[in-house]
């Protein structure tokens, strides 16, 4: 058998969303969508599974640690989302999906779908540019091979077929973060979705692919361009995007609870819960579409930390207090109301260690708001969309409660590149809305021109850039870093 898979792609938008602040935003965001052209051989077979290549976990060693300099090391591994992965029959190597369109043929509504297509092994290095080594991911953001590939999406599983599980609650996260390669208008993305274990295969029995081919993704924005949700083919009502050659939008969403780590390029980075009132499937209203963003179950805005935003403009970049010039390690506190595992969530810290020091978050420089907050919490939450003048969805879908719920149910780790066809990462990194004057509180997120981060400029000007992620650590507050 030959073979020569090709996958183009895009990338989706893990988490966009921290601020899409718009009365309301056009549409949603669109997201990932694999291109393939090919024909192979060998094979085999509702979203099941494809014997071309064979898939290999790229393997990455994390820590759990009990007190600083206590820590275990585990070898895990890490999968592709299902999105980015060759989709084709399951007698041959005929295309189920090409570009941004399905094959209405062997697609003729998506429970068929299911049925007639497989997902293939993924060549993580030659066709994705995902490489390992040790406890560091290298994440590439183009990768010319037979096809060309943009950005990527991973998780981090606990054995060939499960995810590992997170709860946070009364715990920290912290990894370090190498993004002196990625520039405006790329997002080097670390979060958690509160994804199933299994990737759904339990509970919907058309699903033969499950986490082992990286299957069940969802998170706060309900994204519409997932292939395969609920072990059927999003095919139904499938709109290819107007402006994005590889990605399209299905009838259903994939809502779920987010919590967003680290979203960030060089020249800025934000933290930010996003809580849902549920986590499914959605369509219609449920899906918080359009002009409906605040109505839907989950809070697409999120409560956003970013540094610049909250008034230190001197914080986060390069030369600066953190230098994202070289590696740094990002600490995050997920504090409960009685410091206990089982206590509400109530704040979220975010500590930086760079060259041997600690740094504490910039505290926010906002006239209306406590000089002396340098944390995410209810309050701060409540206070910062009043000051900005943005709708407290945050609030409404629970706010960190609602949030610590999610890592109580167990989250996924979730790391990926990706750029903006919807809003040019000009939310994370520039002003935003650009319809607003700059000078207003909270619409200057970064220093990162109006004009950069579209994707026709970013997918050739920075084609050669790359995140890395590396030395994850797990455990009780304090236990990770020295
Ligand atoms: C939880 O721990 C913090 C920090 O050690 C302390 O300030 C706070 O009083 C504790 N809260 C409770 C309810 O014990
Ligand atoms: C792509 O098209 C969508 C829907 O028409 C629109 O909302 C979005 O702003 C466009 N993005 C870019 C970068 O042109």
């Amino acid at each position: 058998m030959q073979s020569s898979v090709g996958c183009i792609e895009v990338l989706h938008q893990p988490g966009l969303a921290t601020s899409i602040l718009k009365p309301h935003p056009p549409s949603e965001m669109f997201r990932a969508a694999t291109l393939i052209a090919f024909t192979l051989l060998a094979v085999v077979g509702a979203q099941q599974v494809g014997t071309n290549t064979a898939e290999t976990h790229p393997s990455l060693s994390v820590q759990e640690c009990t007190a600083p300099g206590s820590c275990t090391t585990q070898q895990r591994s890490i999968v592709l989302d299902a999105n980015w992965r060759w989709l084709h029959t399951t007698t041959g190597y005929d295309n189920c999906y090409t570009g941004n369109t399905w094959d209405t043929s062997l697609c003729p509504d998506g429970a068929t779908c299911a049925q007639n297509c497989a997902l293939d092994g993924a060549d993580y290095s030659g066709t994705y540019g995902i490489t390992t080594s040790g406890n560091a991911l290298t994440l590439k953001f183009i990768t010319e091979s037979q096809q060309k590939n943009i950005g990527s999406r991973v998780y981090l599983l606990e054995s060939e077929s499960s995810y590992q599980i997170f709860n946070l609650k009364n715990k920290e996260f912290t990894f370090d973060i190498d993004m002196s390669n990625l520039p405006c208008g790329l997002n080097g993305a670390l979060y958690f979705s509160q994804m199933p274990k299994d990737g759904g295969m339990a509970q919907f029995s058309t699903n033969k692919a499950g986490a082992k081919y990286g299957t069940g993704y969802c998170d706060s924005q309900c994204p519409h361009d997932i292939k395969f949700i609920n072990g059927e083919a999003n095919s139904d009502g499938w709109e290819p995007s107007p402006n994005d050659s590889n990605a399209g939008k299905g009838t259903y969403g994939s809502c779920c609870a987010e919590m967003d780590i680290w979203e960030a390029n060089s020249m800025a980075a934000a933290y930010t819960p996003h809580p849902c009132t549920a986590s499914q499937r959605c369509e219609g209203t449920e899906c918080g579409d359009g002009d409906n963003r605040y109505g839907g179950i989950c809070d697409k805005d999120g409560c956003d930390f970013n540094s610049f935003r909250m008034g230190d403009q001197t914080f986060l970049g390069p030369g600066m207090t953190v230098d994202t010039k070289s590696k740094f390690t990002v600490v995050t506190q997920f504090v409960t109301s009685d410091n206990t595992t089982s206590g509400t969530l109530s704040e979220i810290r975010r500590l930086y260690v760079q060259n041997g020091q600690v740094i504490q978050n910039s505290k926010v420089n906002i006239p209306g708001i406590d000089a002396s907050v340098d944390s995410i919490t209810d309050d701060f939450c409540s206070t910062q969309k009043t000051v900005f003048g943005d709708t407290n969805s945050f609030q409404a879908k629970g706010g960190l409660a609602a949030m610590g719920d999610a890592f109580e149910a167990g989250m996924v780790l979730v790391m990926s590149v990706w750029d903006d066809h919807e809003a040019n990462m000009l939310w994370l990194d520039s002003n935003y809305p650009l319809d607003k004057d700059a000078s207003e509180p909270g619409v200057a997120r970064g220093t990162c021109s109006t004009d950069s981060g579209k994707p026709t400029d970013v997918e050739s000007s920075a084609a050669s850039a790359s995140v890395v992620f590396s030395n994850i650590k797990t455990g009780p507050i304090g236990s990770t870093f020295a």
